[in-house]
């Protein structure tokens, strides 16, 4: 199993990881990387959040996704992870906590808010910070125009009002408009019920 990622110490995070997709042959990934970022820091300027940790939250978000999705759960056991059953089912979904531990292990990264967000960006999660809930939105707004969801205007608009209520539509549209998913990560559930009480009504 490929566990190695190169860190030179005399290169930045972005040349760092720019380095490690680019052998992997994974350039894609590294162009979603620096689009969540341009994403992320839009809404960390306009919802009063430190650039720095979104950026950096948003450099490392798929860092495990060097490693192929096959190797996920045995990554997940060699880091000793906390595995669900919906990830045992569903690898990929275990890839935001690997990215949180290869953050920590390979990149030295001790912030713990910029690890909480990267180890919550695809499914959100209760009691999310407001970098959690950033980067999730980032993420999810950085795909190619023809994939992207259909209620995604409607997100953007009312990004407007809140970022809670930004969240609570992409959240809600997700889980009750869409088709639907065959694997639903509990955290998402969560993350929706712990915004339901607040901004269901409005
Ligand atoms: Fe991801």
């Amino acid at each position: 199993m490929t566990t190695d990622i190169t860190y030179f110490s005399k290169l930045s995070l972005e040349e760092n990881l720019k380095y490690n997709f680019k052998r992997a042959g994974k350039m894609h990934i590294w162009a979603h990387t620096l689009q969540v970022r341009h994403n992320a820091l839009n809404l960390a300027n306009k919802f009063g959040i430190s650039p720095e940790q979104a950026s950096t939250a948003a450099l490392l978000h798929d860092v495990s996704r060097i490693f192929p999705t096959s190797q996920y759960l045995e990554l997940a056991q060699m880091y000793d992870l906390d595995i669900l059953p919906e990830e045992k089912q569903l690898p990929d979904l275990l890839h935001q906590k690997l990215s949180r531990v290869i953050a920590v292990e390979t990149f030295n990264i001790t912030d713990k808010e910029v690890l909480n967000a990267i180890s919550c960006h695809t499914t959100l999660r209760a009691h999310a910070s407001k970098l959690d809930k950033i980067l999730f939105l980032a993420d999810k707004l950085s795909w190619d125009a023809k994939d992207l969801p259909k209620f995604v205007p409607l997100v953007i608009k009312q990004l407007d009002k809140s970022l809670d209520d930004g969240i609570y539509c992409y959240l809600f549209n997700l889980l009750n408009n869409n088709a639907p998913m065959p694997i639903i990560h509990p955290w998402l559930k969560e993350a929706l019920q712990d915004l339901t009480p607040s901004l269901a009504a409005s």
